[in-house]
């Protein structure tokens, strides 16, 4: 693998070497963790129009939610000689050598929404997500300010889904210590599947005799199948529940009074920013970041947005007036 790899170089450098690096012949490989989840949908169609409006030429691939998929396309895009590599990983923690692999042909890596660990990268683009915790938990507090509590993190591999916690726990801590709140159970969605999501709520009700006050559900993928549940006890729209990236469904649920709250994160200033950075990597510029942060390797330059509540009082200066979803299919 590794002549033709170095073949392929020649020949890309060879075709290349004339043109200064411009935009229209910089190669973007998206390498996304899953796209059977809806925001990442959003993601790859905003990130695409805004680097091919900057002259780039982009090739996108779903692991849909598989570790070993997502490296063997990491490499195929290694060998198909792109400039960057923009990735969502499946999991953060398995990536070192492929990035390795990556520099060493001089391909810039851009970690996207999810930090990647231990691995050399280049950016990292994301929402604060210890603030999505703190606003989860925040929310659930105001509702339900005494009782008991059940936690429902995202993905053991997603490097979010610990920020999400550590924001929660912020939170949720002197509650606990004064004993107002009291953590009845501590589940982890493998994969943020719905179903998956769903057992470990069925499970949660039946250990604990349906007396849950509040769920802080990760995303709204999580919260749909622990919903489904708590309305399987007649307990949809009793329980609070916290949910995340303002999916259409959830931000029904939340009109429909079944879900608390979302948070949104304007995917298209994601997207559109990422897209800008990966061009002005690829044409080895150094994007402005307003943050870093240590993936056990180095203190990687990052770019930060924020992350909004919203809950049923500001739907519509939200998540309507910003185009994220039409009127008609929310309410
Ligand atoms: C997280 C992301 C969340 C949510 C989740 C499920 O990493 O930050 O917004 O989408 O993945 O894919």
């Amino acid at each position: 693998m590794k002549i033709k790899t170095i073949l392929l170089s020649v020949c890309t450098a060879l075709l290349f070497s004339s043109a200064p690096a411009m935009a229209k012949d910089i190669k973007i490989g998206m390498a996304i963790d899953d796209l059977r989840l809806e925001r990442w949908q959003k993601d790859r169609d905003i990130f695409v129009k805004k680097a091919e409006s900057l002259g780039a030429k982009v090739f996108v691939q779903s692991a849909n939610g598989n570790e070993e998929t997502q490296m063997a396309q990491v490499e195929n895009m290694i060998n198909r000689g792109v400039d960057v590599l923009v990735i969502i990983p499946y999991n953060g923690e398995v990536l070192s050598n492929v990035i390795a692999e990556a520099k060493r042909e001089g391909i810039k890596v851009l970690a996207y929404d999810r930090l990647i660990n231990n691995a050399d990268l280049d950016f990292y683009i994301s929402f604060d997500n210890e603030k999505v915790g703190e606003l989860q938990a925040k929310s659930l507090l105001e509702r339900v300010p005494e009782g008991n509590y059940f936690l429902m993190g995202g993905s053991p591999v997603d490097n979010n889904a610990k920020l999400f916690r550590q924001g929660q726990m912020k939170v949720l801590k002197p509650q606990i210590d004064s004993g107002k709140i009291k953590i009845v159970g501590d589940q982890w969605v493998d994969a943020w599947l719905p179903e998956n999501a769903l057992k470990i709520m069925e499970n949660a009700l039946t250990a604990n005799n349906n007396k849950i006050d509040a769920v802080v559900a990760s995303n709204d993928a999580t919260a749909g199948g622990a919903i489904q549940a708590l309305a399987a006890q007649g307990l949809a729209g009793k329980v609070a529940i916290s949910g995340q990236d303002a999916d259409l469904a959830g931000v029904k649920r939340i009109v429909a009074g079944t879900q608390t709250m979302t948070v949104y994160k304007p995917i298209s200033k994601l997207a559109d920013e990422a897209a800008q950075i990966a061009v002005k990597l690829g044409k080895g510029e150094t994007p402005e970041s307003n943050s870093k942060l240590n993936n056990g390797k180095k203190d990687v330059p990052a770019y930060l947005l924020t992350p909004l509540q919203v809950d049923k009082s500001n739907i519509d200066s939200t998540v309507i007036s910003d185009g994220f979803h039409k009127k008609a299919d929310v309410y």
